[in-house]
């Protein structure tokens, strides 16, 4: 049965992942490049750092700068991001999640965070879940970021719960990589282009229903 289930903050609980599209997009602008959504399904789950270097990478413009130049504009970019985050509260949780964590809380099944972000803590914070965590792993504690299982092993490791009992919850391909490799259930919240490597997938959060994710990790070929 499962005992731990992981989730993403950043587009799955709530809409930050918007936020970090526009103040990348904002940056990239005053570089002279341009992207697309299509392209910053790439960037969704990665590092600042790393998301820095495939934009400048689009741009060809990756080998003309130094360490120092890519750390300004990596915490210009997160001036922009925390700009647009002052604003967030509790309003801002994604439909659907809280009677999630509530049915989650309530089946006696832990709960844990595995973002990429830096932010991560900060807003939880702000949108008053963090009691509902049993561990948080954010930027911090990992060495190797999504796609790299790390992510996802270190809440497993910490709360000392073997993967395969594990779901985790994603909005990014990166995500669903990490989950995957983990040996965990993967579940996923988006499109089938970006999210059909998930044991599970559906559309928008409120279709994330605890009894259906659960129905699911039960009903996973072995
Ligand atoms: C992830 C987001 O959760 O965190 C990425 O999906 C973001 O888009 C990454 O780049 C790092 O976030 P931060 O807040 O540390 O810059
Ligand atoms: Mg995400």
């Amino acid at each position: 049965a499962p005992q731990l289930i992981i989730y993403d903050l950043d587009g799955v609980i709530t809409d930050t992942a918007e936020f970090h599209f526009l103040a990348w997009k904002k940056l990239a602008e005053e570089l002279g490049i341009t992207f697309d959504r299509q392209f910053n399904e790439q960037l969704k789950g990665i590092s600042r750092m790393d998301s820095l270097d495939r934009i400048l990478a689009l741009g060809e413009s990756a080998a003309s700068l130094s360490a120092e130049e890519k750390l300004e504009l990596a915490t210009r970019k997160n001036g922009y991001y925390l700009e647009l985050i002052e604003e967030i509260n509790p309003g801002h949780i994604l439909p659907g999640i809280e009677a999630l964590l509530d049915d989650n809380k309530q089946a006696g099944i832990k709960i844990a965070l595995g973002s990429a972000s830096k932010n991560a803590p900060h807003i939880l914070d702000k949108l008053e879940l963090s009691d509902y965590f049993d561990y948080i792993v954010d930027a911090a504690q990992v060495t190797k970021g999504k796609p790299d299982p790390e992510t996802f092993t270190n809440a497993a490791d910490a709360l000392g719960i073997a993967y395969e009992n594990c779901i985790g919850i994603e909005d990014a391909a990166a995500g669903v990589d990490a989950i995957n490799s983990a040996g965990m259930f993967s579940v996923a919240v988006g499109e089938q282009a970006h999210l059909g490597h998930a044991h599970y997938r559906v559309d928008h959060t409120q279709d994330l229903v605890f009894q259906d994710i659960i129905e699911r990790f039960h009903n996973q070929p072995k």
